[in-house]
């Protein structure tokens, strides 16, 4: 009651589901992977059940988890998967962190590269502030097999974000990011407004993922749909500063392959 009263167009929210009821159609989605022969799926926030995870592999799919620590990778390797995705702390969106720690959930990626790669016999793809060849170069010569890139493509006409969004990215400076839960209750890395500013003396006082996002979902639309990047969740990460729109995604490959 106390977040409904604070963040706008909450009481417009659908009631709470939880992550039960969440994972309801989880096995019908495996299926259909199966079904379309689909050959490649990555998981998030968390392992697959070791039942679904044989059946994908059996029916070909190449299968990927993103672990935050060596420890996370560990456990995903342990499932079966065949890669590991190594997400740094510089990454944006959603940490897909699920094992306790002692210290913070987030390492960097020059830390967490070669800690998982000594660790595992899969190969391991390094995910977090990578834009350009350098980037690729420096996550190679740490250990990892490959890269997985997310906010360069955020700019690039095939893309879907709004122009707000695109704006915010191609605005924000250096340090212009940071973790926050405000919008979902699940740590993400996002360009700071005027929504997180407001409260973020309550990072860590947020309901749980999903039940905070729930909350918010009525006025992250309403901010997306009139253009207002105060209130939207502009997922972002660390390379956000080094990013200029508008671009297409050959441009953005071409500036990680180039030598
Ligand atoms: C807007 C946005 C949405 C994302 N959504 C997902 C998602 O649904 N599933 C997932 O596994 N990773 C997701 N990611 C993480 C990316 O797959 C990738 O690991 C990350 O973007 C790499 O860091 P970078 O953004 O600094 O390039 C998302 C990232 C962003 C920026």
């Amino acid at each position: 009651e106390k977040w409904k009263a604070r963040i706008p167009r909450a009481q417009d929210a659908k009631p709470f589901s939880d992550l039960k009821e969440e994972w309801n159609d989880f096995e019908e989605k495996a299926e259909l992977l199966i079904r379309y022969g689909v050959k490649a799926c990555s998981f998030t926030f968390g392992l697959p059940p070791e039942e679904t995870a044989e059946k994908l592999k059996k029916s070909g799919c190449f299968l990927f988890g993103t672990a935050t620590t060596p420890e996370e990778a560990k456990v995903f390797e342990e499932r079966g998967m065949d890669a590991v995705i190594l997400q740094g702390i510089e990454a944006g969106g959603h940490r897909g962190s699920f094992l306790p720690v002692k210290g913070e959930p987030a390492l960097g990626l020059m830390a967490l590269i070669p800690q998982a790669k000594d660790a595992l016999n899969i190969p391991v793809i390094a995910a977090g502030g990578i834009f350009d060849r350098r980037g690729v170069q420096a996550a190679r010569c740490l250990g990892a097999d490959g890269v997985q890139v997310g906010t360069p493509f955020l700019l690039c006409e095939e893309s879907s974000a709004s122009p707000a969004y695109q704006k915010a990215i191609a605005e924000s400076k250096g340090a212009d990011t940071r973790l926050t839960t405000l919008f979902s209750g699940k740590q993400a890395r996002g360009i700071v407004n005027q929504f997180m500013k407001t409260y973020e003396a309550d990072e860590g006082n947020t309901l749980p993922y999903p039940l905070h996002n729930t909350l918010t979902k009525p006025m992250r639309g309403h901010a997306a749909q009139s253009g207002d990047a105060e209130y939207m969740s502009l997922w972002a990460g660390q390379s956000a500063a080094k990013l200029e729109g508008p671009t297409d995604v050959r441009t953005v490959l071409d500036r990680l392959c180039e030598s």
